[in-house]
């Protein structure tokens, strides 16, 4: 019989509250998701007073302060802090983003609310599990495949044919738009999701690729392609401003094109 009710392991509870140093300036309330594999717990929102004045504007700035000053424990990804690794992409005011471009001060109310991306299995804390993820994007083999002999120095390309990967070129791979799209909720197993289809079209359109036919002889499967139902979460969402729906557009205008 279906469950129609969250499994009681993964009901959320009230977490620990941390208040404000004496001291403290500006204090912006953050509330923060924790789960912890190694305790035999439910998850938890814990509560922190981040001293604004005392850390930079970003909500990724808030997050290392209260590892630093106040809970080394907390757990979460983050590399180059401005918004090129994708590492730090996370639930942010009920919105997939990165925490790194998203200022404190954007937030709704006075409180930050942080999550996981949603859906994916928690590693820990703000950590997502991206293990299936990165298994369909090497799925889709996302690298420059030839027949042709080896030039000598580079494989060239025109400047018109170079502007068609504009919009693509610029994805991050922070996966923002996947953990936002209904349909890789639900199918998230064998519908490749909105990320990895662009990633697909950004090589299927690029001019110097020779390997078209066997790209699209890979998607033309009822689940990896079709099941986008144009919702657009992923537009809305991504941090970048892509458009994945655009591109899985695109990808089935030449799966249509190729059948006449
Ligand atoms: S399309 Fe945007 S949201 Fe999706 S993975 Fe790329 S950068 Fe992230
Ligand atoms: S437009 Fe397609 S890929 Fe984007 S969120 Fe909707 S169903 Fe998912
Ligand atoms: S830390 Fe690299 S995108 Fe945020």
């Amino acid at each position: 019989m279906a469950q129609l009710t969250l499994p009681r392991n993964s009901r959320i509870g009230a977490g620990r509250a941390w208040p404000a140093a004496e001291g403290a300036g500006r204090t912006v309330t953050f509330r923060v998701y924790r789960w912890n594999p190694e305790e035999d717990g439910n998850p938890s929102l814990d509560t922190y007073e981040v001293d604004a004045d005392d850390c930079g504007p970003m909500v990724l700035d808030g997050l290392i302060w209260i590892k630093n000053k106040v809970d080394p424990t907390l757990t979460f990804r983050r590399s180059c802090r401005e918004g090129v690794c994708g590492s730090c992409a996370m639930n942010i005011d009920g919105a997939n983003t990165l925490a790194c471009t998203r200022a404190m001060d954007e937030v709704r109310g006075d409180t930050v609310t942080i999550y996981p991306l949603p859906h994916l299995d928690v590693v820990k804390d703000l950590v997502a599990d991206l293990t299936t993820f990165y298994a369909q994007l090497r799925s889709i083999e996302p690298w420059l495949q030839t027949e042709s002999p080896q030039p000598q120095t580079e494989w060239r390309q025109s400047h018109d044919d170079r502007e068609k990967l504009d919009g693509l070129y610029e994805c991050i791979l922070c996966a923002c738009c996947s953990t936002a799209c209904p349909s890789y909720w639900w199918n998230g197993e064998r519908y490749l999701g909105p990320a990895v289809l662009l990633q697909a079209y950004r090589w299927l359109i690029d001019s110097r690729d020779e390997a078209t036919g066997e790209r699209l002889d890979r998607l033309d499967d009822p689940f990896r392609l079709y099941r986008c139902h144009t919702i657009m979460n992923c537009a809305q969402t991504c941090p970048k401003g892509l458009n994945p729906a655009k591109a899985i557009a695109e990808i089935k205008k030449l799966m249509v094109e190729r059948r006449v």
